[in-house]
Parts: structure tokens; sequence; C-alpha cells
């Protein structure tokens, strides 16, 4: 591992970046490929990794000299690689959403961000304009025979896997009302009651809320049904952007959060930019039945979170009478002023992400939550196959430094029952994204198969996937790919034997 120290801030504490590195990441995607071609730089690819791996992200952050406010309002880009036969292939195509396709004609935004991107001419302009723009940026996965580009506050656009051209807004086969939300984090089930499913949800906010939780058979040979749909209210506003599932349960964490809409309203700041942690509160976890477990049919329960704020869950199981979830807490939410410039950021104001256990005792009511690393971290995943059961190992991405706040530049694994860790670090001038974990199709122990990572090599300022040995993180493989891909959110593997 490279530890080299770029320079000291004077707090003394040793930085393992530069901030330009970093923010160099942040340009337009102008070039769409097809099939490209990749060579190794070195290594060698497995023998029994064949799939595509897709990954969403913002790829256009600029117009005519407007930059986004945020890079959550860049429009979504798809990427593609393709890895069988030991030959290994790169596409990239934009998700052609209606906004996207005027805005390309307009040559400039034209639609309100909700993390704070402003039409021009001020606040008159983009007082009560209220429509939502579905920037279709968040995450790609695949459900039946098509590819879903998800953004949480809208429905999904459809792609077709192989070549990721945009077949449209998909109401999955009439599973959703016309600009329902639909959220951006599924949870596959492996097989808790039989088939593979798709479990997700939509949110509808207000002063109460309601959450439909809904499954869909994804045993990849049919087009996609749901089989299971329930909707549950709950007091209160709730922004959700990730759940967690076990056989029996969806589990939601409702942040201590409140919305104020009217900056919003009077053009002055995006939907996202109002919310505000409610200090001292606490966050409730809400646990709905699934309709294919042992409490099918009956209330949600509900129960005090620890304090903090999350967004994104590792996993959750069932130990007995607990429910045990684990989640990446800040201790604040965090957001980015009207006035300040993202790609200026600075790290040290912004709170850090850290991995923590909360065991929700039901019968007695009780919560006991452990951190499992103080480590700021995001992007936290267990092998697949043992999504909503108790996994040993889990894998993220992290910050090189021990602790504090600072951009991702390493993957860690993590042994969750003796806290052991390993490492790979792209520091001093690389910067990681979400690791997929891909477990090995031959082997049935838990943390065998590969992590695959884009990483932002700020250096050749372009984008490297570098493919590791998931047991240890040892470098399996190097490719150069030919653009440059900001930082993108989240992805998805696809085998071979799952396509179509
Ligand atoms: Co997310």
């Amino acid at each position: 591992m490279n530890k080299s120290v770029l320079h000291s801030s004077s707090t003394n504490a040793p930085e393992y970046f530069d901030r330009q590195d970093w923010a160099s990441a942040y340009c337009n995607v102008e070039e769409e490929l097809n099939d490209y071609v990749l060579e190794l730089v070195s290594g060698s690819l497995p023998e029994q990794l064949s799939g595509t791996l897709y990954k969403n992200g913002p790829g256009r952050l600029e117009r005519s000299g407007q930059w986004v406010h945020h890079p959550f309002d860049g429009d979504g880009m798809i990427t593609a690689v393709k890895i069988k036969n030991g030959k290994i292939t790169f596409s990239n195509r934009f998700v052609q959403t209606e906004a996207w396709k005027e805005e390309e004609k307009a040559g400039k935004f034209i639609y309100r961000g909700v993390f704070g991107t402003q039409k021009s001419g001020g606040p008159l302009a983009n007082a009560f304009d209220l429509r939502l723009k579905n920037i279709a940026n968040t995450h790609v996965v695949q459900l039946g025979n098509e590819l879903l580009a998800l953004w949480e506050a809208a429905g999904p656009h459809a792609l077709n896997p192989n070549n990721l051209e945009t077949f449209g807004l998909s109401n999955l086969g009439g599973v959703l009302q016309p600009g329902e939300a639909f959220s951006a984090h599924p949870r596959f089930d492996p097989g808790h009651h039989g088939h593979h499913r798709m479990v997700t949800f939509g949110v509808k906010t207000g002063p109460q809320s309601t959450i439909r939780l809904m499954e869909f058979d994804n045993n990849g040979t049919s087009p996609s049904k749901l089989i299971s749909d329930r909707k549950d209210i709950f007091k209160g506003f709730a922004f959700l952007h990730d759940f967690a599932i076990t056989p029996n349960w969806a589990i939601f964490l409702q942040n201590a959060i409140s919305f104020n809409p009217i900056p919003f309203l009077i053009g002055q700041k995006g939907a996202a930019q109002c919310l505000r942690s409610k200090q001292g509160d606490k966050g409730k976890f809400l646990l709905i039945p699934r309709d294919c477990g042992a409490y099918a049919g009956q209330s949600p329960l509900t129960f005090d979170a620890p304090q903090g704020f999350v967004f994104h869950h590792l996993n959750a199981w069932e130990k007995n009478q607990n429910i045990i979830i684990e989640s990446i807490y800040y201790k604040d939410f965090p957001s980015i002023a009207p006035h300040e410039d993202f790609r200026q950021i600075n790290f040290d104001q912004i709170p850090e992400g850290q991995l923590k256990s909360c065991s929700i005792n039901i019968p007695d009511k009780e919560i006991e939550v452990v951190q499992i690393s103080p480590q700021c971290c995001e992007f936290a995943m267990v092998n697949p196959r043992n999504q909503g059961l108790q996994s040993h190992y889990c894998w993220m991405a992290v910050a090189e430094q021990k602790t504090g706040n600072a951009p991702l530049q390493a993957i860690k694994k993590v042994n969750l029952s003796n806290r052991d860790e390993c490492f790979w670090s792209a520091a001093p001038r690389g910067f990681v994204s979400e690791p997929i974990m891909i477990p090995n199709p031959a082997s049935k122990l838990e943390d065998e198969g590969w992590i695959i990572v884009l990483v932002w090599n700020s250096q050749r300022k372009a984008t490297d996937l570098v493919i590791l040995e998931a047991s240890d993180l040892s470098e399996r493989a190097l490719v150069h790919l030919p653009i440059a891909i900001p930082y993108g959110l989240h992805g998805s593997w696809v085998s071979s034997k799952d396509h179509h």
C-alpha cells in the first residue's frame, strides 16, 4: 500500500490527498463509446469472472458555463464493463430522459435541480417552478430482461442491457402511477423464500408519509412480475434513501429531519437543501413485515433509533428476538449551502460516515449500538448471497486516514466477527468509488470472489478499473479506461448466466 503523505495541514494532521486532484474528476463526459475493447495494464482476468458491471452516476455537470450546484444534480450516465472469455469491453451512454433531451437541444439548464442547481435568472426565474427533473443518475439494476436506471423521487427509466439504449420511463407493467416515487435502492433477496426477488419501495412524503413496499419476482427468465405490494402510513416527514431486508422484515430508518419548503418555493434553494437535522431528536426504525414472512399482514413496528443521520445500510439480519442492522451514520445531515462551490469543500467541516451495528430487541423495545469502525467510509456491501442474513465479511470504500473526514481513497474488507481489516489503497493520487463484491461462482466461501471498482486516476486525468481478490484485497488486474468519468453513485454486477 502506498502511504505517501502529500502535505500537512495547519492542524498537523497528515493529508493523504490534494483537493485539486480530488476535484479534477468533476468534468463533463463528452464521448459515448460502444463495446470499446480494453487492454489489461497489469494482472490477468479471473477465469470464472464473466458478466457485466453496470454503474450509474452524473455524467453532465456543466452547460454553457453554468455548473451544477451539487454533482447529485448531474444527468445520469451508464457505464458498462463487459468481461467474457478473457475479453473486456467498455460502453457508456447517457440515459435519454425527457429533460436531458430538452437541455441538450437548448444547450443550457432549463430545470432546477433537487440539490440546488438553479436555472439562470436568479430566484425570480426559479420561484414556484416545482417541476422535478428526473435525472436517472443514482443506481442501475437488472430486473427481468431490462436494465432500470433509478432516481428515487420519480419512476425508473428502462434500458437495453446490451447497448444501453433508453426505452423510456417505465411504469413496470402498470405497477407505478405517473410520477410515483420509486426508490433507487432496491434490495435483492437471494432466495429467502425460494425465488430470487427484488424488494423495493416508494415514499410519498408530507406531514405524514406513506411507504409502499413492493416485491418483484426476479428469477432471471421471465419479465418482472409484482408479487407483493403493501402500503403503510407513518407520522412525520420521511427522508428514506435506502432500507434493508431480512427474511421477515423490511427495515427503514426514518431520520430525525425536518423539511422547510419555503426557500425552495421562493427559488432560493433546491428541495434537498431545505432538509435540516432536528437537533437532539432521535430517528425511528420502521419495521414492516414482508408478505412472504412469518408476520405477513401484521402492522409495522417502530423503535427509537440511535442519534445521527443515515443514508445507507450495509445489511440486516435476524437473531432470535433481535434484528441487527448495520448502517453508516453521520453526526448530522451533510448539506452544501447555496453560496458554496462543491469542488472547494472543506472536508474537515463535513461529518464523516462511520459504520455502526444496531441491535433491536423486539420484545423489550430496546436498542444497543456498537461502532464497528471509526474510519470514514461509504458504499459498504456484503456478499450478495448473504443479503438479509448474518455475514462475516463486508467491503467498503474508506478514506486513507484512520479518523476524520476525507475523500474515499481506499477499499477495506472488515471481518465483522473479530474486526480484522485489510486494505487496498489508491492514495495519494487515486480516488475510489463504490466497490462491488462479486462472489466466485465456483466457491461457497463467503469472501471468495472479486471486488471491482472504478478509480479516479488524477495523474492520468482518466478513470481506471481495478479488480481485487475479495479475500485479501490483493490487486488482480488493472485496466485504463479511455475516458474520464466523474465519481459515480451505485451500480451492480450481472453475471453472464443471468443475461438474456
Ligand atoms: Co445511495
